[in-house]
């Protein structure tokens, strides 16, 4: 149920996609549905630049033909499409799930219109339950981890067939569990503060509309 309610997400976002536009290309498996959608669209004749948003997603959108460019040759860009962890009422989010927080901020913030897909188990009231991903170095991370425990939040290094993950930035990710957020630009500003800190899973006053899949339908979430 839950994978179906992601395509319908996913699928409908591709509506918004216009001949000749530079696309953002977002990474997992909501916005994968519409990355396979745009394929289908470009063998029916759209002409579409993608700029994504990792390594897997470049792959994945190659694969269906989508031609690909990099943000130095298109440093603007028209409209990204893209998932999230979680969604507050305000439209913000916690993103980072699947490592890509990074080129998803740079590449959100270089774009004219960011379309964020979800299922619905994705809205929450307060950003928080799920783990705040932060990107940092290497170098130092144990104390890099203890500076961000002291903000109130159990980090944990996110691993991988028992090794740290590693970014394709060559970073780790340590997932915070903060419990709840309530004030997510305060504790951006905060985070942001540790050196070590590389980025931070929180995207305030990025995403212009939210697509929620739903069991029949899609809603669609507007900033208020
Ligand atoms: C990757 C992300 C993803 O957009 C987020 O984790 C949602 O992924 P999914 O659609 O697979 O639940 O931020 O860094």
């Amino acid at each position: 149920m839950r994978e179906e309610m992601k395509k319908r997400a996913g699928e409908y976002a591709a509506k918004y996609i216009k001949d000749g536009q530079v696309v953002g290309l977002g990474t997992g498996s909501t916005v994968k549905y519409t990355i396979l959608e745009l394929g289908r669209m470009v063998k029916e004749g759209i002409d579409i630049i993608g700029i994504p948003t990792s390594k897997a997603t470049g792959q994945l959108a190659e694969s269906v033909g989508i031609k690909l460019g990099s943000i130095d040759e298109y440093p603007e860009i028209d409209i990204t499409v893209d998932g999230a962890d979680e969604v507050d009422p305000n439209l913000n989010l916690i993103k980072g799930g699947g490592g890509a927080l990074l080129r998803e901020k740079i590449v959100a913030h270089a774009s004219k219109y960011e379309v964020i897909v979800v299922d619905e188990s994705k809205v929450k009231k307060v950003l928080g339950e799920f783990p705040l991903p932060i990107e940092i170095v290497r170098f130092g991370y144990r104390r890099t981890m203890n500076v961000l425990s002291s903000l109130g939040c159990g980090p944990s290094l996110r691993m991988q067939d028992k090794t740290p993950f590693i970014t394709d930035n060559g970073n780790y990710i340590v997932d915070c569990k903060f419990n709840r957020i309530e004030n997510p630009k305060i504790l951006e500003e905060k985070i942001d503060k540790i050196p070590g800190v590389v980025e931070i899973g929180l995207f305030i006053d990025m995403a212009n509309e939210v697509v929620v899949g739903k069991k029949e339908e899609v809603e669609i979430m507007r900033r208020p």
